[in-house]
């Protein structure tokens, strides 16, 4: 990643026309008053859609329950189901818009975004119709991963494999048919899906054209590193308890690993991602939100990269790279997006400040994002 100063950045249509000294004499000029300008970030893992917040689970891990304690008594995924399931589609057009509102405001101009919380058809169907409608319309472009095998919804508890059957026959095929999704996902860990369902899901996803990532050994060591590597993911996430294996097969397979800082914050767990273990084995790293109502309610990446600084060990100018161009990778949107490029998106943070090292070092203050280009157009009204 390369810094450059004193330039000016010249935009056509939306898109990056030049990038270089004194090139302009237009009547439209943006004066960036020597501030710091960066790419959009992308978030390449966020589960929007969904309808009611769930602090009352936030309250229940201050008084000492885990996570996965919450989960096992009906909370957690199962949590979001039924509000998704009996929401008015428009109604959560609306909350989703709203979300995206603010994903914009901190800068980010590029999310992706996961069904889960439907865990049926027609509700998988309704959530990432959801993300369609509001994509067409709002100006963060959001692209859309289904996410069916996010848990196992009540009514298959005691017949799991009649489930991920449900998945591979009825819903990916819909899902394909309707063009609604790019990508496949499935959180593959001890007491969700296994590796064996995992691998069948991801696999029959790519039959019709759904490119796999993956949650993998978010909590617990499950091997799932492995099946990412087996499966070809594109991208595998969280790895808060990858083991040493998992590690060396994603960086023999060139799979992206993104790291979740924000959901061990959120959660109050002290075992961050092993940062340095990935870098040094040679594992190219994303960052991301995990945005979702449960595990992480954060929406902005520079919170993501002070943490990513702090408990990760990640250089700022890495940490940078990681929310912006690495996740583009991931997405593979990297022709158009995740960097200021001649011929990329002109999708543009206009800072308050003068150098990137303040990003993760302004932690709580609001006004540090002067404004946000999309596709060459300022978000913010001043
Ligand atoms: O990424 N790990 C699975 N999914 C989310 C949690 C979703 C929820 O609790 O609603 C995560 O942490
Ligand atoms: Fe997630």
């Amino acid at each position: 990643m390369e810094v450059k100063e004193n330039v000016e950045i010249i935009i056509e249509n939306g898109t990056i026309l030049d990038i270089g000294r004194k090139l302009s004499n237009t009547t439209k000029a943006i004066d960036c008053n020597h501030m710091l300008v960066s790419p959009g970030f992308v978030d390449s893992h966020t589960h929007p859609v969904f309808l009611d917040a769930r602090e009352n689970e936030f309250k229940m891990r201050i008084a000492g329950l885990s996570y996965e304690e919450i989960s096992k008594s009906g909370g957690g995924i199962i949590n979001s189901v039924n509000g998704v399931r009996n929401a008015d589609e428009l109604d959560l057009i609306r909350r989703v818009t709203k979300r995206m509102d603010k994903f914009i405001q901190h800068g980010t101009t590029t999310v992706e975004c996961k069904s889960g919380y439907g865990l049926n058809t027609e509700s998988e169907l309704k959530s990432l119709k959801v993300i369609h409608d509001v994509n067409k319309v709002h100006n963060i472009d959001m692209i859309a991963t289904f996410m069916g095998g996010h848990a196992f919804p009540n009514e298959f508890q005691k017949n799991k494999s009649d489930y991920v059957d449900l998945i591979c026959n009825e819903m990916i095929p819909e899902v394909a048919n309707q063009g609604i999704a790019v990508f496949n996902d499935v959180f593959c860990e001890n007491g969700y899906f296994n590796n064996e369902q995992t691998l069948k899901i991801l696999n029959r996803g790519k039959e019709y054209g759904l490119v796999p990532r993956m949650h993998a050994d978010e909590f617990q060591d499950s091997n799932s590193a492995k099946i990412a590597a087996e499966v070809r993911a594109v991208s595998a996430d969280h790895l808060m308890a990858v083991n040493d294996n998992g590690i060396k097969m994603l960086s023999e397979n060139n799979i992206i690993a993104t790291l979740l800082p924000g959901t061990t914050f959120f959660l109050g767990k002290t075992k961050y991602a092993p940062y340095l273990k990935l870098k040094d084995a040679g594992v190219e790293v994303a960052l991301a939100t995990d945005y979702n109502p449960g595990s992480c309610n954060i929406q902005s990446m520079p919170f993501i990269i002070s943490l990513a600084c702090i408990y990760l060990k990640m250089s700022v100018v890495d940490a940078i790279k990681a929310a912006t161009y690495t996740p583009a990778r991931s997405l593979m949107i990297d022709k158009e997006v995740g960097s200021i490029e001649i011929d990329k998106k002109a999708d543009i943070i206009i800072w308050n400040i003068s150098n990137m090292d303040m990003i993760p070092y302004t932690i709580t203050e609001n006004r540090i994002i002067n404004n946000v280009l999309k596709n060459g157009i300022p978000t913010f009204t001043p």
